[in-house]
């Protein structure tokens, strides 16, 4: 019977076959201590000279790190036993080498990450690199299960779009026959297109923006879960939003409790991400972020610090304020200069819109954006020139503001930057299996 690694705790007593890589291997004499990977966990066997054939012991010797190779043999559980899971062990009875690997690049002392990133294929192997993707893998389903469950539907948005939805110094341009194209930055105008026909929606896929600068993070490359509702104001929106997040993340900690572990994240910290999360204006923010400006010794950090009513908030900001709070906040109402065209502006107050952004706790920062979008076709066609937008390539976008317009807002949270947060991680890089970043495109 072939099992599966991360099951093994169901196989106790048991003989079965996995089928999997050597991850480490130690030669104690009449002893061979393999780490056996599987892609699903980490167990240990133990060939032990005189329980197999002299070719299989032989065979055992001869493995070189990331041979391919499928082991029989029985489970007992040891707690002492390394492994993800760990705590089980094999005593092989049975070993097939399928290939000898030729030496293999990554060992297990320390390389730089530029190296590493070189061997992006090779590395994503590594324990490490394995359980961000697995928690990755987890989160991208409790997002669609979520959403699922609470009456929206999934539709594809295009990724080769005609115009600029989130500001045109981030464009990717794509020659597409006689025409100009640009990578989609979002799939948001798009989605708004489709709550007409189906009311809430949500697009799930990549997005792309030409980064300029190297920050730990921004990919150029990266995932967005872009939910999108008709008849939704934006209080409504937040409430949704908080539910959202708290599945996800209450999810991972069920399911990736091991993975978590492994990669040494203080879970406790994600125990509290439960709805509601604090909601502040952005008034109030910069109002605190004078605070910490006031109160700030070092003068770095004063400077970092400094922010003027109107400003976007840099990273450093962000940092300041998420420290303030053990769940993620809702930063509520920011200046209309710094936000995209098609939000809705505050009543009365129009050099505010409708839009948040959702901070995530212990300096992470960003994670979603979103707001009530701008409803009425004039108003929109105003916006559009107060960002020197031309009119024509948004003609079907305003046309969806003169057949049975409504109130509706979305958002778009970014995948990489939350599993970042969730992993505890320094660098988003790590959270894309072949991250696209300024300086590389390779693998
Ligand atoms: O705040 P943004 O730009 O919002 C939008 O694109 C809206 N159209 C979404 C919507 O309302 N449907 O981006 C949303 C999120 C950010 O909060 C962040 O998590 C992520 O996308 N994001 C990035 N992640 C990694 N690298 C980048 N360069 C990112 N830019 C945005
Ligand atoms: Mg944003």
């Amino acid at each position: 019977m072939i099992i599966r690694l991360e099951n093994i705790a169901q196989y106790v007593g048991q003989t079965v076959t996995i089928q999997g890589w050597l991850y480490d291997k130690t030669d104690k004499g009449k002893l061979q201590f393999l780490q056996v990977r599987d892609g699903t966990g980490i167990a240990q066997a133990v060939v032990f000279k005189k329980d197999v054939s002299p070719e299989v012991f032989d065979q055992a010797k001869r493995l070189t790190q990331e041979s391919s190779l499928i082991v029989t043999g029985s489970i007992r559980a040891d707690e002492r036993a390394p492994g993800i899971p760990g705590g089980f062990e094999i005593g092989v009875s049975d070993l097939q080498v399928v290939q000898i690997a030729a030496e293999y690049p990554i060992t297990p002392k320390e390389h730089g990450v530029e190296f590493l990133m070189d061997q992006r294929h090779l590395w994503l192997r590594s324990s490490r690199q394995w359980a961000i993707q697995r928690v990755r893998s987890t989160a991208m389903r409790a997002m669609r299960a979520w959403l699922d469950d609470h009456g929206l539907m999934e539709v594809s948005t295009p990724v080769l779009t005609p115009s600029a939805a989130e500001g045109t110094q981030t464009l990717f341009p794509v020659e597409y026959f006689e025409q100009q194209a640009y990578l989609a930055q979002t799939g948001q105008l798009y989605n708004e297109a489709n709550i007409f026909a189906f009311k809430s929606v949500y697009c799930f896929g990549p997005t792309f923006r030409a980064e300029k600068s190297k920050t730990r993070r921004h990919l150029t490359e990266f995932w967005m879960v872009e939910p999108e509702i008709a008849y939704c104001d934006l209080d409504q929106l937040l409430e949704v939003e908080e539910q959202f997040v708290s599945h996800v993340v209450q999810t991972c900690l069920k399911e990736r409790a091991v993975e978590l572990k492994y990669l040494g994240r203080d879970v406790s910290k994600l125990e509290n991400i439960l709805a509601p999360f604090p909601r502040i204006r952005y008034d109030e923010a910069v109002e605190r972020l004078h605070q910490l400006e006031a109160e700030a010794t070092d003068p770095e950090q004063k400077a970092l610090l400094h922010i003027v009513w109107g400003d976007d908030f840099g990273a450093p900001h962000e940092t300041a304020l998420t420290q303030q709070f053990d769940r993620p906040v809702f930063v509520v109402g920011y200046p209309t200069q710094v936000k995209a065209f098609y939000m809705e502006p505050w009543p009365d107050r129009p050099e505010v819109c409708k839009s948040a952004d959702l901070l995530a706790p212990e300096g992470y920062g960003e994670i979603i954006g979103g707001s009530e979008r701008i409803s009425n076709p004039d108003k929109l066609i105003e916006r559009l020139k107060d960002h020197n937008l031309p009119q024509e390539p948004y003609q079907w976008y305003i046309d969806l503001r003169k057949y049975g317009s409504v109130p509706h807002s979305g958002f778009g949270l970014g995948v990489e930057r939350t599993v970042s947060w969730i992993c505890g991680l320094e660098h988003i890089r790590e959270v894309s299996p072949f991250p696209r970043l300024i300086n590389r495109l390779y693998p």
